[in-house]
């Protein structure tokens, strides 16, 4: 895969940054995409959020064992969505502001400064959202007040 573009934050280090979207909400950032992709965003500003895939470019050893953020105990890292993935793939939904040229504001960013884009999607609920789901060792988490989703400090490899 070869990155389409560049994700802008204020995020220099990972202690910093939110650990979801959620976290981030208000933040704002930016997607430089490279010239070569800009007849692709045709259309894009029809739509209020967007998910971006992009590449954890500052994980340095994958684990496929982690303490995710929201927890204590360790779980397999396709359980969470924690950073030291095998193929550091990330996934946010984010809410897009302005398409200026090739440059996208975007706002609630979890990403650090710099991060490569790999693909943009257009958020649609009917296809994103689901209705009765479990959500595993995430039940336990799923009350906590958003503050704590702001950073956390660990993950710094
Ligand atoms: C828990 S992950 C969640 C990211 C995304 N929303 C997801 O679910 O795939 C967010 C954390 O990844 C780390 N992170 C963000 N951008 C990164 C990058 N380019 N390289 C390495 N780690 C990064 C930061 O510590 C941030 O708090």
């Amino acid at each position: 895969m070869t990155p389409i573009g560049v994700i802008h934050t204020p995020f220099l280090q990972t202690r910093d940054t939110p650990i979801q979207p959620l976290g981030g909400q208000g933040v704002r950032g930016s997607i430089v995409l490279d010239p070569a992709y800009a007849d692709g965003l045709a259309d894009i500003d029809g739509f209020s959020h967007l998910t971006l895939v992009y590449c954890f470019d500052r994980i340095r050893a994958p684990a496929l064992r982690v303490v995710p953020f929201m927890d204590t105990q360790e779980r397999g890292i396709f359980a969470t969505r924690a950073p030291k993935r095998p193929n550091r793939i990330g996934l946010s939904t984010v809410r897009l502001l302005a398409v200026k040229g090739c440059v996208l504001e975007i706002e609630d960013v979890d990403m650090l400064d710099g991060t490569p884009l790999l693909d943009i999607k257009p958020f649609y609920p009917r296809y994103d959202n689901r209705q009765d789901v479990r959500i595993g060792w995430l039940e336990r988490a799923k009350d906590l007040p958003v503050e704590q989703l702001r950073a956390d400090g660990r993950f710094a490899d």
